[in-house]
């Protein structure tokens, strides 16, 4: 927990959404802006090596998603990313004209595929969550997924649907936002072709810091980023009129870092340094098992849509109730922090690295009394808030 500020009297069960904030970063950003930025002016881009902090994080998040730095780009949002190797990827099958996403995927994956399917002139198809690769047939030039469902936790079996998706000839495509940092991914041995993840959940980059990419090394030379860039030249300062790619992933980048928000999810990664990708899943199965077992003996009047197979979870649990966006608040009102997705489901994530058992028990505890209360029911929560 010291790795971490949190509040006092704060239990902070939403950081599969904003991760929470790592001791390390408020000095580094203080230092980037003081010093780096304050003192050294233009000067950093060179001396504090801010064009290298793209490729320094890369480094920092492969190892928790099974792959090597230099095959990841870390830059733009996770949509842009998804555009960009959406756009890849039907380019890299010029005979076949159907892009297939998950009708529950996050909002963004599919409204990104419906418009590189519009852009490209192809057709969006939208596959059954309980098996997707029924969606798979000869005309299928790419399957996207999210790996851990934003709803219920619900976690896809990556390795085989990305053996089948290659078995049809498509490729595959993984959005780990809801994976890396808290669930084992191993791209590589899978040999999955694209992944792409935001870095302010469970990595705890902070809100809006920049999502990464990952291509498989295998096509890399095959695939054109669709978004051509200055920085993604081969040599930026050479301002020359014409775009030549710079080699592997460095070509993937597109305009100039956001170097404040590096500083930061820089900073924040360390707070993995040390700690293995086996022991974050044991520790967050411990609390997600404990969480269910506690609702199970001590709530009544919910429907946990969350798996309980351990191999079909990632580190969240979600339930069913009526009055769902009232319980979040009355929740957030004692200082549980969970949050609430449209239209009936209370969503709790599990951070592996800052959330302990007496956490969850204490939650559960201020759950109980919630329902027993009523506190749910108050009229204030009747009106929802923008962000839920
Ligand atoms: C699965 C998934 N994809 C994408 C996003 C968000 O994309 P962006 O970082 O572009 O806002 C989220 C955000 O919660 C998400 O859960």
């Amino acid at each position: 927990m010291s790795g971490f500020h949190l509040p006092e009297g704060v239990i902070y069960l939403d950081g599969n959404s904003l991760g929470a904030l790592p001791a390390g970063v408020p000095g580094r950003l203080a230092d980037v802006v003081e010093r780096e930025w304050g003192e050294g002016l233009i000067r950093s881009w060179n001396d504090a090596r801010w064009m290298e902090l793209p490729a320094r994080i890369a480094d920092r998040i492969a190892p928790l998603v099974g792959v090597r730095g230099e095959d990841v780009h870390v830059g733009e949002s996770t949509s842009v990313s998804l555009f960009k190797t959406m756009v890849a990827a039907a380019r890299l099958r010029p005979d076949r004209t159907v892009l297939v996403v998950e009708p529950g995927t996050f909002p963004t994956d599919g409204y990104i595929a419906a418009g590189v399917a519009d852009l490209l002139g192809l057709e969006l198809r939208w596959c059954d969550p309980a098996d997707p690769t029924a969606a798979l047939g000869d005309d299928v030039a790419l399957l996207s997924l999210t790996h851990v469902d934003f709803r219920s936790g619900a976690m896809f079996d990556l390795p085989t649907i990305t053996a089948a998706a290659h078995a049809a000839g498509a490729l595959m495509q993984w959005d780990l936002c809801h994976s890396a940092g808290a669930v084992p991914v191993d791209l590589t041995a899978a040999d999955a072709d694209f992944a792409v993840g935001c870095t302010y959940k469970y990595l705890n980059g902070g809100p809006g810091s920049p999502a990464y990419t990952w291509i498989n090394p295998r096509i890399q030379g095959q695939v054109r980023n669709p978004i051509t860039g200055w920085i993604g030249h081969s040599a930026p300062f050479a301002m020359a009129r014409d775009f030549d790619a710079a080699p592997g992933m460095r070509g993937w980048a597109t305009g100039t870092p956001p170097v404040l928000a590096l500083s930061a999810l820089e900073a924040a990664l360390e707070a993995f340094d040390g700690v293995s990708v086996a022991d974050l899943r044991t520790r967050s199965l411990e609390l997600t098992d404990l969480f269910i077992a506690q609702l199970d003996e001590r709530v009544t009047g919910i429907e946990i849509v969350t798996p309980r197979e351990h191999a079909r979870r990632g580190s969240q649990v979600s339930f069913r109730h009526p009055q769902a966006y009232g319980i979040v608040q009355a929740l957030i009102a004692r200082g549980v922090i969970g949050d609430f997705r449209d239209p009936d489901i209370a969503r709790f994530g599990f951070a592996p690295l800052y959330l302990t058992t007496d956490d969850v028990r204490a939650a559960v505890d201020h759950l109980v009394a919630v329902l027993e209360n009523e506190e749910h029911l108050d009229p204030a929560y009747a009106e929802r808030n923008a962000v839920t």
